[in-house]
């Protein structure tokens, strides 16, 4: 496995570079990602290209058998660019371009960009062509969907309506326009949802529509320039680096033409001691694995204290470092890229820290990562090895998207539920996958499906499909609720799951913060909390009642028997330690086999290949923990790994 850092010599005095490349190599530092926002310097005036500050440091690097990464430079276009084309700036909510000086300030769409956009890229891609240590691609820098109020994006989106309703009487209809007379009589009157209001207040047909219609653009102009990329270096490696951002990329086809996941990993260095707070990041690395099915990369990875758009975090404490990153590896990344090597002493960042701090004096969190870059050089035979797994979480962009514009309830958010089952199957050692809801789910034997608030044919057919033949879902609460255009479906909840689930919604009650419990037929007792739906089985089993309210006696939890399968639904958000419950109950009923409940913030995951089975046991904690496995007592201390390979 390889261990790298994010590393931008033109913040640095070019008698940095060989001292900074040398420590790196004695270090086990294997690569280094260069130049995703040097725009400016890379093209200093127009056409006037200097690529030869990036030639040296890449020379530098790979006198000290260091490979590099290029990142396009194309989040951060030159002031004379933006001056000379004001056009390429995004526009907010104001209907004014937003600020040069910051980042991210450009429009994806926006033809000019396009224009200085693909000749950067060209150049980078000609002149490195035969560079054998550029290893890799990075895209622009964490692509976000943002909605542009720009005049090419509004009717760029225009355009994409007309071609998905054909006329306005369909596009009225699909959005209800009727409602608060906001029928359209002309495609002109379409526009960007200008920010009077908060979006709570638009129309969610026509909001989710910008999401999908922006998801799809910055998907468009990620394969735009690996296009470029690709007709110099046809055999290139191209990735984005992505993360969970508020106007997320639909990740499932953003990398579906490129070659690797990459991932922004800043684990919480602040560990939280509420056990029903779970913050491990091991389910967004699940997540990440689960794009392609296959190994990713992190390209950035938790150095140190975390700062600047916020006061400063905790530092890492010991063991962090080390720990997170081989998490990382534990849930199938092959290449983790840290965040940065040194802390910049200059722009706003100077308090997000890297493993070395502004005095440039390595200290306690080098010396860790240093141990970390020897760990990882002896894992290399792990390379190419996968995470096998039985369970499956399905990810849905779309229910996602529709969650963020329209609050549920307070203290509802569609990731906690994910991350409940996640953990809940974890808990017993198992590795879990998290899937897009299109994905084959044929090799499982249980998934869990929460939340399909926007439903989907192909979904429901798959699911009912996979249950027939003898396998076991788990939906939820919110499960069946809106149709394709983010519009409620006039059925008894959860609609198209109904037969699945064997059971109707009679009432539903969205408590937020107010707290009810259900009482299980074995007589164990769970809290929930923000919605309670009223269970009426129409053939489904009853498994648990809530015991409060005027929901007292009603099922909660019930599970129905469909085709050769199961399938369960769970219509509240309850304690860990229910899904826990149902967890076990299922692994059990499927014959999978499982680690008996492991201590909290104990992780297992195992990865096989090579003719190698390698157990990853983290303890994500700040405490030691000692218990028992496999007949062996183990005493791990907090962030520690331990890798028993067979
Ligand atoms: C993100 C960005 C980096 C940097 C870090 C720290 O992950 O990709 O450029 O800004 O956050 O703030
Ligand atoms: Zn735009």
């Amino acid at each position: 496995m390889k261990i790298g850092v994010d590393y931008y010599p033109e913040h640095w005095d070019e008698k940095l570079w060989p001292q900074d490349a040398q420590l790196m190599a004695r270090t086990g530092v294997k690569l280094v990602r260069l130049a995703e926002f040097a725009w400016c310097r890379l093209e200093p005036s127009d056409g006037q290209f200097d690529f030869a500050w990036l030639d040296k440091a890449i020379g530098i690097f790979a006198e000290n058998g260091i490979d590099v990464v290029i990142g396009t430079p194309t989040n951060c276009p030159p002031r004379w660019l933006c001056e000379k084309h004001p056009d390429i700036l995004p526009v907010g909510d104001t209907g004014t371009p937003n600020p040069i000086g910051i980042r991210g300030h450009r429009c994806y769409n926006s033809p000019t960009l396009r224009k200085y956009a693909g000749r950067i890229v060209e150049r980078l891609a000609e002149h490195y062509r035969n560079c054998k240590r550029v290893i890799a691609w990075q895209i622009d820098n964490e692509l976000e969907a943002n909605i542009c109020c720009c005049d090419v994006c509004s009717n760029k989106h225009r355009e994409w309506l007309r071609k998905r309703y054909g006329t306005l009487e369909a596009l009225n209809k699909a959005y209800g326009n009727v409602v608060w007379s906001g029928e359209y009589s002309s495609w002109e009157q379409i526009d960007p949802p200008f920010g009077r209001y908060n979006t709570a207040w638009l129309n969610p047909a026509y909001m989710l529509d910008f999401r999908r219609r922006a998801a799809e653009d910055l998907t468009e102009f990620a394969h735009f320039q690996a296009d470029i990329i690709r007709s110099y270096i046809p055999d290139a490696k191209i990735t984005t680096n992505t993360w969970f951002c508020d106007n997320a990329p639909d990740f499932y086809d953003l990398f579906a033409d490129l070659d690797f996941v990459a991932y922004d990993n800043y684990p919480t260095t602040n560990i939280p001691h509420d056990s029903e707070d779970i913050y491990t990041h091991a389910v967004h690395l699940d997540m990440m694995r689960g794009i392609k099915r296959q190994p990713f990369w992190v390209m950035e990875q938790l150095s140190g204290s975390m700062g600047c758009w916020m006061p400063m975090q905790k530092t890492t404490r010991p063991g962090m470092i080390k720990g997170y990153a081989l998490q990382a590896f534990a849930h199938g990344a092959d290449t983790v890229v840290h965040f940065r090597w040194r802390t910049a002493n200059i722009g706003a960042e100077m308090h997000w820290h890297g493993l070395i701090d502004h005095s440039n004096v390595p200290g306690r969190r080098f010396a860790e990562f240093a141990e970390l870059c020897k760990e990882a050089e002896a894992l290399e035979s792990l390379r190419g090895t996968e995470l096998l797994s039985d369970v499956a979480i399905l990810f849905s962009t779309d229910s996602e998207a529709a969650f963020k514009l329209q609050p549920q309830t307070d203290g509802y958010s569609y990731m906690e539920q994910i991350k409940l089952l996640h953990q809940a199957f974890a808990r017993y050692g198992l590795n879990v996958d998290i899937i897009d809801e299109y994905a084959d789910i044929s090799q499982y034997k249980a998934v869990c499906a929460p939340e399909l608030y926007i439903t989907d044919k192909a979904v429901s057919d798959k699911l009912h499909d996979f249950t027939r033949n003898g396998g076991t879902v788990i939906l939820t609460v919110r499960s069946g609720v809106k149709d394709k255009h983010n519009n409620c479906i006039m059925e008894q909840l959860p609609t198209v799951y109904r037969e699945l689930v064997g059971c109707h919604i009679s009432e539903y009650d969205p408590i937020g913060w107010g707290t009810n419990s259900i009482r299980f037929t074995d007589g164990e007792i769970f809290g929930c909390k923000q919605w309670c739906d009223i269970i009426e089985p129409d053939t489904a089993e009853v498994l648990a009642r809530y015991e409060c309210d005027f929901c007292k006696g009603s099922p909660a939890v019930t599970v129905n028997r469909y085709g050769n399968g199961s399938a369960y639904y769970i219509g509240t958000i309850g304690e860990r330690g229910m899904y826990e419950k149902l967890a076990k109950h299922i692994l059990d009923k499927n014959g999978i086999a499982y680690i008996p409940a492991l201590p909290e913030n104990m992780e297992i995951t195992t990865r096989t290949g090579n003719g190698v089975t390698a157990k990853f046991i983290f303890n994500n904690s700040d405490e030691e923990k000692v218990f028992a496995l496999d007949g062996e007592e183990i005493s791990i201390a907090p962030f520690e790994m331990k890798i028993k390979s067979e």
